[in-house]
């Protein structure tokens, strides 16, 4: 297909590697997809995940004609990329905790992974600490409000600073910690608030970058042009709009995919 590079998030947490994609490949074509529907995805159950991820990935990826598609989802990376990659003929990135990076920027040799509870549980999480960070110190700190307020900046409203001195309040039991990953996309969309909150200077290691430098080794040739700026949602809102036109995409359009609402 000749389409844009498809980002899919839960929500607006994809911007993020957006503007990291955008820094290196400047004149690619991105279209955006998310599943705000369903959001947050961090603190619901695996099965259903799975099947939700298929289904709305598959939808977007049909109504974009992407030519390739970025799961800009660490809760969805660690669990659905290989599903994604039996079911889809596009190549398909994902985006996993900054682990290997982290390790190799911290002094100290102890750091934490900042994620939602559900990528801070999983088994592809704990086998990337053995794999890239054996011999460090790994606090792993579930920060699930951090989702919401990263929404709530991203639709013009204040962030919560005490709920954000709650979720890093973790961090600060380990005073030999220098380095954090934000193993979720929504949080580097908090990077002044993490700043300010922290007592001492802190390597925050994200992404982005990487993923970008995944991209250009991957999809060739880069689309351009065809389908720039197209958006997708499964809720569409006034506020969400706003956030996606900040970043240049255009009003999104609603996204029905087959499986059912969750049920709590
Ligand atoms: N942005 C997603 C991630 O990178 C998670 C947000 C959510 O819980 O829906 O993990």
């Amino acid at each position: 297909m000749s389409g844009p590079i498809l980002i899919f998030d839960s929500g607006v947490g994809g911007l993020s590697v957006v503007a990291a994609i955008r820094r290196r490949l400047p004149e690619v074509a991105l279209g955006y997809a998310c599943d705000n529907a369903m959001l947050p995805y961090g603190t619901k159950p695996d099965d259903w995940l799975v099947a939700r991820i298929l289904d709305v990935c598959q939808a977007a990826v049909a109504a974009s004609h992407a030519s390739a598609l970025v799961v800009a989802c660490n809760t969805a990376s660690t669990l659905a990329l290989e599903a994604l990659r039996a079911c889809l003929t596009i190549p398909v990135i994902g985006t996993v905790p900054a682990i290997k990076p982290a390790a190799a920027a911290s002094a100290s040799g102890h750091l934490a992974l900042l994620a939602t509870s559900a990528t801070v549980h999983r088994p592809y999480t704990r086998r990337l600490i053995e794999d890239f960070a054996g011999d460090c110190e790994v606090m792993r700190v579930a920060a699930d409000p951090l989702v919401a307020q990263a929404e709530q900046r991203l639709a013009g409203e204040p962030v919560d600073a005490g709920v954000v001195a709650d979720c890093l309040a973790p961090l600060w039991t380990d005073p030999a910690l220098d380095t954090v990953v934000l193993g979720c996309t929504h949080f580097p969309l908090l990077a002044a608030e993490l700043a300010s909150a922290a007592p001492r200077p802190i390597h925050w290691i994200d992404s982005g970058d990487a993923i970008a430098r995944r991209v250009a080794q991957v999809v060739a040739p880069l689309p351009r042009g065809e389908g720039a700026g197209a958006a997708w949602v499964t809720a569409p809102s006034e506020a969400l709009a706003a956030a996606l036109a900040g970043y240049g995409f255009a009003t999104p359009q609603g996204l029905v995919p087959a499986t059912t609402a969750f049920e709590a």
